[in-house]
């Protein structure tokens, strides 16, 4: 915790800031497997809210740790701090009128709970579901193959859990949605 810190107050707020973009900022939190298409889902996203001249950016899990969380391994208590610091820098992006696109496995359910909690109502959570066998069956990266040869500690969904969300704004199941008609329903449900 911080001492002898006090909190400075600017004169020049978020609101101001939406109306100079003629947006709302808000926090689409993905979640889910490695391989599941977090990032294949918010990179079409993100280019169709571009075309409709919104301003957005995506703080990706595999980007943030070769950057700001280069010194975090997969321990539970790195992936926390992890997502804590992605928690914060969201709230800068949202502070600004942004649209941020987040993509995290965010596996633990509490550590979600916390980036909400810090959010408001400012965080729309997008649980895109895809079970282990499909996520291993694409294994885009080489990982899971690594994880089971173990060479991967830790690895979500092997000796690391899943928990899935309970009551997320929206699932995708990537199984058997394409990811236009994904970026429809996100851009509806969430009014975007
Ligand atoms: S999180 O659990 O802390 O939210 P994050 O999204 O930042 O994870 O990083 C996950 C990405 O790191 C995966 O997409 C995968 O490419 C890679 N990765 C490397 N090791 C692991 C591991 N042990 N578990 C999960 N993903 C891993």
């Amino acid at each position: 915790m911080s001492e002898n810190v006090y909190l400075e107050e600017f004169t020049i707020g978020r609101g101001e800031r939406e109306g100079l973009l003629n947006q709302k900022g808000i926090v689409i939190w993905f979640t889910g497997l490695s391989g599941s298409g977090k990032s294949t889902i918010a990179n079409a996203l993100e280019k169709e809210l571009h075309k409709r001249g919104k301003l957005t950016y995506v703080l990706d899990g595999d980007n943030l740790r070769l950057s700001l969380n280069s010194d975090l391994k997969f321990t539970e208590e790195d992936r926390k701090e992890n997502l804590r610091r992605v928690g914060e820098v969201s709230k800068i992006l949202v502070n600004l009128g942004v649209i941020t696109l987040c993509t995290f496995v965010s596996p633990i359910r509490q550590d979600r709970e916390e980036t909400r909690k810090l959010l408001g109502n400012d965080y729309k959570e997008v649980y895109v579901n895809c079970p282990f066998s499909e996520c291993e069956k694409r294994d885009p990266k080489n990982l899971y193959k690594r994880a089971r040869n173990g060479e991967i500690k830790n690895f979500t969904g092997l000796d690391s859990p899943y928990e899935a969300p309970v009551s997320p704004e929206i699932t995708i199941d990537t199984t058997n949605t394409t990811v236009e008609e994904a970026v429809e329903r996100i851009i509806n449900t969430l009014n975007l």
